[in-house]
This record gives structure tokens, C-alpha cells and sequence, in this order.
């Protein structure tokens, strides 16, 4: 199905986000709360953008900037505009609110609401077909709950759909209806805005509810009808940070079960592991229990993640070992290298094909060649160096003069001794060796051996 066609009146897509969200109890607006390290709006954003929707809106007002800068960080140069609620009185208000930019053409308004992160393309895709083919004026996205505590519900008569309550404003009775309110709807424009003028505050919380809109287009003769979708994981909204554990939880768990099921991957405790959706693991590999693997991680296959280790947006190879309590963030490490424990890699540091860091050993924007060492107690930063090189224990890399940042290079087969102190800007041949202790500040030429403080080469020095 494609929307826009011809004769199709045009799709456009409003998301309400300009609460506050008070029972997250946060000094942050509900919607950039992160849920598999992403704002909540994003996923709600993508999820729309990918329908291709004529017009992205997204409804703000608490935190208006905050939420702008977050959605056009995460989709540069995608057209989202926004329409700002001043003060948050109710979803009808919120709506209201985007009255002028949804007023040109007559369209289907899709309403998503940005606290329900995890709703599908697909299912909207089924509630748009559903509101067409019945003709409705508003099709309601609804889902039955063993729970369906703090959701408006739907109340249903003899012809179908009669209104929504609140749960604030519900009776007893209607307390026990487990059809709920998705927040998600379909509308047409103008029969929208229509019945939006008709909604008043008479309610448990003095607010003008979109919710409200469904009955007040039943009392003008205009169709309503309910999409009861099976899958009430997709609309479970955030409202409290319970919720947002538990929708975290959920998603955790089934990205394991999928890594495990479809992608071969062994987890020792998948109960402990914490992998973001969008990573992806090679198979054969083994994660050991306390592992956290975040953003666009990528790791291939047969290698090993022991405990404590923490992977953000790392590229892994192929046989690769990161032992325990590593930490690597945005970094690179080749086939069959082998890292840690307790080592730290940042700042687009590599490392290349068979090359070892060990404990304590930090690199920061730096590339350790293929096959190349540094097994303990070093920091490597913005260093470059070549390959089967050995950087003996407790080497440093001064690459900061108090002012500005320096380059190191070090060439292929060259042996630091423990303990050496480069102080960049400095060069250091092919095959050359530093001797324990030496503090080199100036470059070191190929086959040279150097030492003491300042180095100086052997054979003046012996002189
Ligand atoms: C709403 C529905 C409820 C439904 C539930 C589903 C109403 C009155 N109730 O309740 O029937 O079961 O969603 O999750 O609509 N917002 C604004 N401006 C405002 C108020 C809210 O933009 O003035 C936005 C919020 O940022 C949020 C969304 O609208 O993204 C929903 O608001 P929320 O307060 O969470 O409504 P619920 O109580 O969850
Ligand atoms: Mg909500």
C-alpha cells in the first residue's frame, strides 16, 4: 500500500511529546528518557519516518528545545517539523496545537504518541487499512490487558464503540474492561478538528483528552471504529520508570533470544547480558555473564566477551578474546587479537590483526599494528605504531604539553623498554630499541638503540 496515490487523501503523522511526564519524578521531559540507549522519541520518530509519511509532526512544549535538538541530531536532514504546545492541558490541547500545520489539505492524521516507543510499522500500516476500509472518521488502535490499570478504556455497546473513560474518571465497573486505549489513532482531518472544538475540561483532571474526540464524532453521525490489535507489547506506554524498566527488559530479552535462536551465539547467563537491538554477534561467539554491549556494536564470529566488559558502538573481528572488565567505545579491534583484562580503548583507537593489549593498558585515537604488544600498564595516546613491535610494561605516550595534543610514531620491530617515556612530538625508526627508564624527546632514528634520561643513543653515550 502506498499512501498519497492519486486519489488517496495524503498520510501525515503526529506525534505528541510536549508533556512532562510527572510520574517519571525526572527533571528531564519523559520523551528523552533512554530505552536501548535512545531517546524515547527517536524510535517512536523512526518508526513514522518509515511509514514516508506527506508530513512528520512532532507536538513539544516541555523541554521544546531539548526535544528538537535530540530528534535533529538523531535525523539530520530529515522533514520533521514541530508545533509548540505553550502549556500542557491534555492530548486534545496537544493536538490543537498542530491545527495549522495540518489544515492546508484535507489527510489521514495518524496520532502516535511519543511515550509508546515500540509500536510496529506493520501494525500502523493494518490500522490505516482497517480506518479506510470502514470509512471511519477515527479508528482507534486498541489491545486487551491481564493489567490494564492507569489506561483509558474502551467502552463498548451494542453497536460497537460507545466512548473512552480515563482511569481517573472510570467507575468500578468500568475499571474492569481489559480493552484499552492505545493512544494511537487514525483520523480524518477535518472531522478531527470539528469535534476537537466540542471537547471541554469536565474531567478528573481538568483537561481538555483527545480521548474524548472519538464520542463527540459518534454524536455527529460519523463512524468510530476500533482496531483490536494482539500484540499489547507494542503499545505499552512509559509513564513511570517501572515501566520503563520493564519495556528495557523486554526488549533485552528478546534480542538475547533471537542472538541465540538465529544467530548461533552462546550467552553463559542471558539474563545478565545486555546487548542493544541493533548490535550484531557473530556466531560461535560466547558472552560471559555482566556483559553490556551498546549502540551499533559489531562483533564477529568464534570470539570470547568475558565478564564485566562493556562494548559501545566497538567493531570486533573474527577470534577475538576481550577479557574481563574491558571498556571500548567507538573503537576497532582486528581478527584474532586479544585484549584485556581491565584495558581501555577510545577515540577511534585500532588495533590490527593478531596485536595484544594487556592489563591497565589505555588507548586513546591510536593503532597498534599487526601482531604488535603492549601487555601491561601502558597508555597509548594518539600514537601510531607498526607492526611486531613490543611496548614494554608501564610505557607512556606524553602526547599533552599542557596547551596542545602531540603525535607519537613508532615504527615495525622496535622494542620500548618498560618503563620508557615518549615525549611527543616524537619518532621512533623501524628496529630500534629504548632502554628501561629512558625518556626519549627526541626521535630515534631506524636500527638506534637509546637510553637513559634524556635518551641519548648507546654509543655516545658510552663514550
Ligand atoms: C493517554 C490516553 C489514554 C491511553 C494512554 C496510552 C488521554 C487523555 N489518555 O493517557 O487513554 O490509554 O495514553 O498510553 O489521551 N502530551 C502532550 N501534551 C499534553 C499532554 C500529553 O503532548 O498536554 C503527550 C505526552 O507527552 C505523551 C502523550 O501525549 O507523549 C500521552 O500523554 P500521557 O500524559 O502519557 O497520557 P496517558 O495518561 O498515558
Ligand atoms: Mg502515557
Amino acid at each position: 500500500m502506498e499512501f498519497g496515490d492519486k486519489d488517496e487523501k495524503p498520510l501525515n503523522i503526529l506525534i505528541l511529546a510536549a508533556g512532562l511526564g510527572t510520574r517519571m519524578r525526572s527533571d528531564r521531559a519523559k520523551v528523552l528518557h533512554d530505552l536501548d540507549g535512545r531517546p524515547l522519541i527517536e524510535h517512536v520518530c523512526e518508526t513514522a519516518l518509515s511509514l514516508k509519511p506527506k508530513k512528520t509532526i512532532i507536538v513539544v512544549g516541555h523541554q521544546a528545545d531539548k526535544v528538537r535538538k535530540a530528534v535533529d541530531e538523531a535525523f539530520n536532514g530529515a522533514q520533521i517539523e514541530y508545533a509548540t504546545q505553550k502549556r500542557q492541558l491534555g492530548t486534545g490541547d496537544a493536538v490543537t496545537a498542530a491545527k495549522e500545520l495540518l489544515s492546508e489539505t484535507n489527510s489521514t492524521v495518524l496520532v502516535l504518541s511519543g511515550d509508546v516507543p515500540l509500536i510496529e510499522q506493520k501494525t500502523l500500516r493494518e490500522l490505516i487499512a482497517v480506518h479506510k476500509l470502514e470509512n471511519a472518521a477515527c479508528t482507534v488502535l486498541t489491545v486487551k490487558l491481564e493489567n490494564p490499570s492507569g489506561y483509558g478504556r474502551i467502552v463498548r455497546g451494542e453497536g460497537g464503540f460507545e466512548r473512552i473513560v480515563e482511569q481517573k474518571d472510570a467507575t468500578e465497573s468500568q475499571r474492569e474492561i481489559a480493552e484499552i486505549n492505545s493512544g494511537i489513532y487514525c483520523f480524518d482531518s477535518q472531522k478531527l478538528f470539528h469535534a476537537l472544538a466540542k471537547v471541554e475540561t469536565n474531567n478528573a483532571q481538568g483537561e481538555y483528552y483527545l480521548t474524548d474526540v472519538p464520542r463527540h464524532m459518534l454524536d455527529s453521525g460519523e463512524t468510530v471504529a476500533l482496531f483490536l490489535h494482539d500484540r499489547p507489547v507494542e503499545v505499552e506506554g512509559v509513564n513511570d520508570r517501572k515501566q520503563l524498566a520493564a519495556i528495557e527488559r523486554m526488549i533485552n530479552i528478546e534480542t538475547v533470544e533471537k542472538l541465540m535462536l538465529e544467530g548461533g551465539v552462546t550467552f553463559i547467563d542471558p539474563r545478565s547480558a545486555y546487548i542493544s537491538a541493533t548490535a550484531v554477534i557473530g556466531r560461535d561467539t560466547v558472552i560471559h555473564p555482566n556483559v553490556t554491549i551498546e549502540g551499533d556494536t559489531i562483533i564477529g564470529e568464534n570470539c570470547v566477551i568475558r565478564s564485566g566488559t562493556r562494548l559501545s558502538n566497538a567493531r570486533v573481528g573474527d577470534n577475538v578474546e576481550i577479557r574481563d572488565n574491558c571498556l571500548v567505545i567507538d573503537s576497532e579491534i582486528g581478527n584474532n587479537c586479544a585484549v584485556g583484562p581491565m584495558a581501555h580503548m577510545r577515540g577511534h583507537a585500532v588495533m590490527l590483526e593478531g596485536a595484544k593489549i594487556g592489563n591497565f593498558v589505555e588507548m586513546k585515537k591510536s593503532r597498534l599494528g599487526k601482531n604488535s604488544k603492549a601487555a601491561h600498564l601502558t597508555y597509548l595516546g594518539d600514537a601510531t605504531v607498526g607492526e611486531n613491535t613490543n611496548i614494554g610494561a608501564g610505557v607512556i605516550t606524553c602526547n599533552y604539553d599542557g596547551v596542545s595534543k602531540h603525535e607519537t610514531q613508532i615504527g615495525n620491530d622496535v622494542k620500548i623498554g618498560s618503563d620508557t617515556m615518549l615525549v611527543a612530538p616524537v619518532k621512533i625508526g623501524d628496529g630500534a630499541t629504548t632502554g628501561a627508564g629512558s625518556v626519549v624527546t627526541k626521535d630515534v632514528e631506524p636500527g638506534e638503540v637509546v637510553i637513559g634520561v634524556p635518551a641519548r643513543s648507546m654509543k655516545s653515550a658510552k663514550k
